[in-house]
């Protein structure tokens, strides 16, 4: 088994104009490739919820704030094909840069607010770029349901927050976040890590489930956010971007735990920029 690869809006729309014809539902699980088990999660996930999965595979240069970070970015198509076609998915659709930004390219979606803080704060117009990209593909593929992971939390109410003031008639579907053994929440950026920082690496999650607890059962907000970070830091961590309670549905910052929340961080072990969240809410 094979999945097909496409790579033209035109292939695309005509396939799924087919598949709309026939009655079926279309599912797209957008991606930038390196696919892991977290990808492959939202994979299964929008086989159960619809007839047909278009796997969308772009790195997307609108959403890096730097050119080594992009050009760094892992690459594996061939492998990425072969475990979608392992799973069944229907459609990889491999837009080149020029297919999704021709010349002449000047229109950004950008989402105020939710877009702003935390990730926001320190990647100068990435959400632009992935809210860009986002509604591109919604509307190439014309898809019922797309299929988004909790552990990018802000970037999936983004689009939740999009999709509403737009109008775009697609239903989000919302996927927890897959975990290696030790808690390491599964990242394409995962790879870079030195044996020494993957054995540190941990020490994140790990701080940010054990926080969650001691908030709901009712620990002062700051001192215990400053306990957190300490604990990351001396865990080997070089630097905490942010570390910060947000309502669960706004993503508005919160002084009390006093209605569901994520707790959110983004910090740097050596050169790896690392993020992650956890739910929690008063006891
Ligand atoms: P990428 O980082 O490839 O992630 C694609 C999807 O996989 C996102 O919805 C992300 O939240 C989800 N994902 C990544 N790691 C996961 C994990 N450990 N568990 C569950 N889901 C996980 O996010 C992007 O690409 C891009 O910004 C994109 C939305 C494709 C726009 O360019």
């Amino acid at each position: 088994m094979s999945v097909p690869v496409i790579h033209t809006i035109a292939e695309l729309r005509t396939i799924a104009t087919g598949w709309r014809r026939s009655g079926a539902t279309i599912a797209v699980v957008p991606t930038m490739g390196a696919l892991h088990e977290g990808h492959l999660s939202l994979v299964r996930a929008a086989l159960h919820r619809a007839d047909r999965v278009v796997v969308t595979l772009f790195v997307n240069p609108k959403q890096f704030n730097s050119a080594a970070d992009l050009a760094a970015y892992p690459r594996t198509e061939k492998e990425d094909a072969a475990k979608l076609a392992s799973l069944g998915a229907h459609l990889l659709y491999v837009p080149g840069v020029a297919e999704m930004y021709p010349a002449g390219f000047t229109t950004t979606v950008s989402v105020s607010r939710i877009g702003e803080g935390l990730c926001g704060a320190f990647r100068p117009g990435h959400f632009d770029g992935v809210a860009t990209v986002v509604a591109k593909l919604f509307l190439q593929t014309g898809a019922d349901v797309a299929i988004f992971g909790e552990k990018d939390f802000q970037q999936l109410q983004l689009v939740r927050r999009m999709v509403q003031d737009l109008d775009i008639p697609i239903a989000i579907l919302p996927c927890g976040t897959v975990r290696e053994a030790d808690g390491l929440a599964l990242s394409s950026r995962n790879v870079r890590l030195s044996p020494a920082e993957r054995a540190v690496a941990p020490k994140l999650a790990s701080v940010l489930q054990e926080t969650a607890q001691r908030l709901a059962k009712g620990h002062p907000l700051l001192p215990t956010l400053g306990q957190a970070r300490a604990a990351i830091l001396s865990a080997g961590y070089r630097e905490i971007e942010y570390l910060e309670l947000r309502d669960e549905a706004d993503l508005q910052p919160m002084t009390r735990l006093d209605r569901p929340a994520r707790l959110l961080a983004a910090a740097w072990l050596g050169d790896t920029r690392l993020i992650d969240n956890v739910r929690t809410s008063p006891a």
